[in-house]
């Protein structure tokens, strides 16, 4: 399976054709983004270790009964997926109130949410991904209500398969972001990626950040944070 055209790049992947219109592959860079905006550095072993864990937890969603992206792993940065019309919506459930919902409610970071929080965020990069409700989403056509309600479903059903893994693991998973897409039958499945780059993880005990926060905050050892993350759940990311 070779790439052919790059067909569209984000802060982690870059997309490309296949050969097999009902395939394309994801490649996942080196490239560390702190915020939603220009200016990467670069990390070695970033992209190996996002492909691989994204990998793992497809698996474990598609065994929970979730239809997901994801075909099978080409090599250590690359995986083949369905070929998606991805719906142009950001999925947040939230478990612990951090990140933007602290800067916009003025909540205090930290704090239990229960039941857990579901936001819809518009993909719009020059708008700065806007918050979306879902009768914006209905009337300006981004989903039907349909779509929108397997999708809540959908991602609550994440929540619960993840939130126990993650626990089970000594891990608290505070927040994380999905993203949906349709196939050409019309069928939804669970697209785009689930990395410690797309959520929050703490230490069960410690509340020590294991994911890209650790990035966003300037602290050193992502790479070795997101190996142990890995390896606590099962997934052995280490050099050999
Ligand atoms: O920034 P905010 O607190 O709204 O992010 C909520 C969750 O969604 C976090 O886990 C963050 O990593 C993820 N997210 C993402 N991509 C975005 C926006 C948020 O993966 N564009």
């Amino acid at each position: 399976m070779t790439k052919r055209v790059e067909l569209y790049r984000d802060q982690s992947k870059s997309v490309y054709t296949s050969g097999n219109e009902q395939r394309l592959i994801f490649h996942f860079r080196n490239d560390a983004f702190a915020f939603d905006e220009p200016g990467s550095e670069q990390l070695d072993r970033l992209g190996e270790v996002n492909n691989k864990f994204n990998y793992f937890i497809m698996c474990k969603l598609e065994s929970a009964g979730i239809a997901t992206q994801i075909d099978r792993l080409l090599s250590d940065r690359e995986t083949l997926v369905r070929r998606l019309d991805m719906i142009p919506l950001e999925c947040v459930v939230r478990n612990v109130a951090a990140g933007s919902l602290c800067r916009r409610l003025g909540v205090k970071e930290g704090t239990d949410l229960s039941p857990p929080t579901f936001e819809l965020f518009l993909k719009n990069d020059v708008l700065h991904d806007p918050m979306v409700n879902e009768s914006l989403c209905e009337s300006l056509g981004f989903a039907t209500p349909a779509q929108l309600s397997e999708i809540k479903a959908q991602t609550y059903k994440v929540n619960t398969v993840l939130s126990q893994l993650f626990d089970d693991a000594g891990m608290l998973l505070v927040d994380y972001k999905l993203e949906f897409g349709i196939d050409s039958e019309g069928k939804l499945f669970l697209g785009d990626e689930f990395t410690p780059e797309s959520c929050r993880l703490w230490d069960k005990e410690t509340r020590v950040k294991l994911d890209k926060d650790r990035f966003r905050l300037g602290a050193d050892g992502i790479i070795t944070s997101y190996i142990e993350v890995a390896r606590r759940i099962g997934l052995d990311l280490s050099e050999h």
